[in-house]
């Protein structure tokens, strides 16, 4: 029997209790072990759950306790989630994790503990909820080198852009949906400003890379500038609106960006709708691979991180080299300014004010002074919609 401990009984940590209790016959066919829950962390009082006797309020408790050699960490923030993982790490337990702010911000350094400690560092559930892909990426696709990556990652703002543009919902009714139903964070500006989604593509560019892709190298933008006119415009042109983070592996140099772009129809990407996620990852061997399914919610990243709680116990919690990386690599960023991308541009100028500036651009038919530009680099667009003026709105196209 392998004992674990849950950290957080929000969203995810009872999710994780419900499928570890529910399922726990298919769990010890699957692994020839079982698998039972000792403790639950969480300054909350749970009085009248039916196990109430394994909460306690002290990770201590849980550290001291050599019984218990794995912990799921759904606690979420990189404050405390931090200090207990580290202490769980330090002690010789294994550790699986849905944290990605953690991960992102402080993967490196766990990794060199749980080496040191030769245990595991788990972070399925930290990218696309329910959806493989770390795995795929690190042990399916390894004969690849990665060449991009392109996601829909955030769950909460792909069932915001859903709801209000193809159902006409409000901003804020949406948001609070996506709140009640388990999707959006606890502060969910991370969601909606493209936060959440620049630490995934930060988690999965580090994989791809070997080295760490720091957030704050990453440029980022959310949906919240977003308008009805952009959507439908963006539907005369054939295309869709989604958040996309990505990356661009060019000679071992990263670009990447967390976006809004107009996804044209024939890009898988284009009709993944409410609260799914799709990952697109681009092998210089096997082409175009996507991934798919629920990005959010208690079921779906639970599942994920039980997924590889049932790894741990398997594999008796050995560190992976594969599932980690090193410090950033110097240089290991190419100037984002010199990035190419075409753009479509809302504006309040005429069409003769347009060409003087961009030449040749295609103008959406049935759209007042809407276009789209050839490639030039983020710079030259950049000086060009200053000297034009009058400015409504500008997303990048998916290429
Ligand atoms: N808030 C996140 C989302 C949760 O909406 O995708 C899953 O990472």
């Amino acid at each position: 029997m392998t004992k674990m401990a849950i950290m957080g009984y929000g969203v995810v940590g009872s999710g994780v209790y419900d499928i570890v209790t529910k399922n726990a016959d298919t769990i010890t066919d699957k692994t020839g072990d079982e698998l039972k829950v000792k403790y639950i962390l969480d300054i909350r009082d749970f009085d009248d759950h039916p196990e109430k006797h394994l909460f306690v309020k002290d990770a201590d408790i849980i550290a001291a306790d050599d019984e218990v050699t794995l912990v799921a960490e759904a606690m979420g923030g990189a404050t405390f989630a931090y200090e207990f993982t580290k202490k769980m790490l330090l002690v010789g337990k294994s550790v699986v994790t849905s944290n990605k702010e953690l991960v992102s911000k402080k993967g490196t350094e766990l990794f060199r503990i749980a080496k040191e400690k030769n245990v595991s560092y788990m972070f399925e559930a930290s990218v696309g909820g329910g959806i493989p892909i770390i795995r795929p990426l690190v042990n399916c696709l390894a004969a690849n080198r990665i060449q991009g990556i392109y996601g829909i990652m955030n769950g909460t703002t792909n069932y915001i852009l859903t709801k209000m543009f193809k159902e006409n919902q409000s901003f804020d009714v949406a948001l609070s949906d996506a709140k009640r139903l388990g999707y959006a964070e606890q502060d969910p500006t991370a969601d909606v400003e493209g936060f959440d989604t620049m630490r995934k593509i930060s988690i999965l560019t580090s994989l791809a890379t070997g080295w760490k892709a720091e957030c704050d190298k990453i440029p980022t933008e959310g949906i919240t500038k977003i308008s009805a006119e952009d959507v439908a415009c963006a539907e005369k042109l054939g295309c869709s609106v989604k958040l996309i983070g990505y990356s661009k592996i060019v000679n071992g140099k990263v670009t990447a960006r967390v976006c809004p772009m107009l996804i044209p129809s024939d890009c898988p990407l284009y009709g993944v709708e409410d609260v799914f996620n799709a990952i697109l990852v681009k092998g210089d061997m096997v082409g175009d691979v996507m991934m798919y399914g629920r990005g959010a919610g208690k079921e779906a990243t639970a599942s994920a991180i039980v997924g590889d709680l049932m790894d741990v116990v398997r594999h008796k919690g050995v560190f992976d080299k594969n599932f980690s990386w090193d410090e950033e690599a110097e240089n290991g960023f190419a100037d984002s300014s010199d990035e190419l991308n075409a753009f479509f541009v809302r504006c309040e100028k005429t069409k003769a004010e347009i060409e003087k500036v961009f030449n040749n651009v295609k103008f959406v038919n049935g759209c007042d002074n809407a276009f789209v530009t050839e490639e030039m680099t983020e710079k030259e667009f950049e000086v060009k919609t200053a000297s034009l003026g009058g400015i409504l709105s500008k997303i990048r196209v998916y290429k």
